[in-house]
């Protein structure tokens, strides 16, 4: 007999996770280890050195968290671990930590999509909150620096579906974050430090238009394909042409010396102070990150609403790293409010990768006794259906 203790491990990207969660529903503890000064000085997340820092954090993330939570490894009712999408050597280390500690304690092991973990997080946090029953079927929008996928997410008893009904053609909408913020010099990751400055500047300033930020449903009827049809039922994301677009804007208005005092801030790996970068910004590139922000965040908010409508879901979730974004979250506070939908977000914390989302997302398999033998591998690529 199992109770309903589970120890969480996420490890698909740039974060070390371990968390113990209670039924999916009580965090004891989520301690996330961020690589952030491995990767800034690139850039991005290098795949090679990502592998190297989960190996060093791996166990001491692993004992905070159960320390944190008052457990220890025999007090823990199963182990729950990202099995993919994400980076293949990074995966790999969560995934072999995992099984040898099941091995090793003789508990179950429960494998868990990354993406799946991300709905999740926002379950457990209405959980947490002693919220009431949820409208399903849910339109799940997952934003992240890897992705940007729409999902129906079904329930029926301890056992969920979900199907796909969009995702990006090309970047993702972090990834957009991230690039646009890298080319104006405001270091990495982006998503956060642009949420902070767009306020400051006038988001009607540069125009962003649909050549940017490619709708497939008019191109789909521009093509004769009729509304209704499973075609034009996609909800497609485009956000490459957005960060040309910023690449442009930058070579044509002068903004290269603005972009390289503030490079100098970052240099040798620094981590300047929001206030500094704030003060190494002119009204210029105020201007462009708050347009940016609000065009990657019409988009968002005006497709996800567009499949709503046309699947008649009455229950909007918003998760992933993006999720955390102030004007993101107000957006489609506003829109829902006006379509009488009901939107739900994790908290911050929640939103970006950990491991309580796992262990939550967990909880239902467990119940289910869905677990997996030690023969299964990490799977970079996989889907979530
Ligand atoms: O979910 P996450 O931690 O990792 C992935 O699964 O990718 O998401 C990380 C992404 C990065 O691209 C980061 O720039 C973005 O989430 N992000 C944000 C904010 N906080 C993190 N984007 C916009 N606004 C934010 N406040
Ligand atoms: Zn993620």
């Amino acid at each position: 007999m199992t109770g309903d203790f589970i120890l969480g491990i996420e490890t698909s990207c740039d974060e070390t996770g371990a968390a113990v969660v209670r039924a999916g529903e009580q965090v004891l503890s989520n301690v996330v280890f961020s690589q952030y000064v491995t990767h800034q000085p690139f850039g991005g997340v290098v795949p090679e050195l990502a592998s190297r820092e989960h190996l060093r954090a791996i166990l001491p993330v692993v004992r905070e968290a159960l320390k944190e939570a008052g457990k220890d490894y025999a007090s823990v009712d199963a182990i729950a671990v990202t099995q993919g999408p994400g980076l293949a050597g990074s995966l790999l280390v969560g995934v072999s930590y995992a099984k040898a500690l099941a091995w090793a304690l003789s508990k179950p092991l429960i494998t868990v999509n990354h993406l799946e973990g991300h709905i999740h997080a926002v379950l457990l946090e209405h959980r947490q909150q002693g919220g009431g029953e949820i409208c399903f079927p849910v339109l799940a929008l997952v934003v992240s620096g890897g992705h940007t996928h729409l999902y129906l997410a079904e329930r029926k008893g301890d056992s969920w579906t979900y199907q796909n009904i969009g995702h990006t053609r090309d970047d993702a909408a972090g990834e957009a974050f991230d690039k646009v913020a890298k080319l104006l010099g405001l270091g990495y990751p982006g998503g956060p430090i642009i949420d902070r400055l767009a306020p400051l500047g006038d988001p009607r300033a540069v125009k962003f238009g649909l050549t940017q930020i490619k709708h497939p449903s008019r191109e789909n009827r521009k093509r004769g394909i009729p509304k209704g049809e499973l075609a034009q039922d996609r909800f497609d994301f485009s956000y490459s042409g957005i960060k040309t677009a910023v690449l442009r804007y930058v070579e044509t208005h002068q903004m290269k010396p603005g972009i390289a005092e503030r490079q100098k801030l970052f240099a040798a790996g620094a981590r300047p102070q929001s206030d500094a970068i704030r003060a190494a910004c002119d009204r210029q590139t105020l201007d462009l990150v708050a347009s940016f922000q609000r065009a990657m965040v019409e988009d968002l908010v005006g497709k996800t609403l567009a499949a709503a409508r046309a699947r008649e879901v009455e229950t909007l979730f918003v998760t992933g790293g993006v999720a955390a974004n102030t004007e993101l979250r107000s957006a489609f506070e506003r829109a829902a409010a006006e379509e009488g939908l009901a939107v739900y977000f994790p908290s911050r914390p929640l939103s970006t990768d950990n491991a309580a989302m796992i262990a939550a997302a967990a909880y239902p398999k467990l119940l289910a006794r869905d677990f997996a033998d030690l023969e299964f591998s990490a799977d970079a690529s996989l889907q979530l259906k």
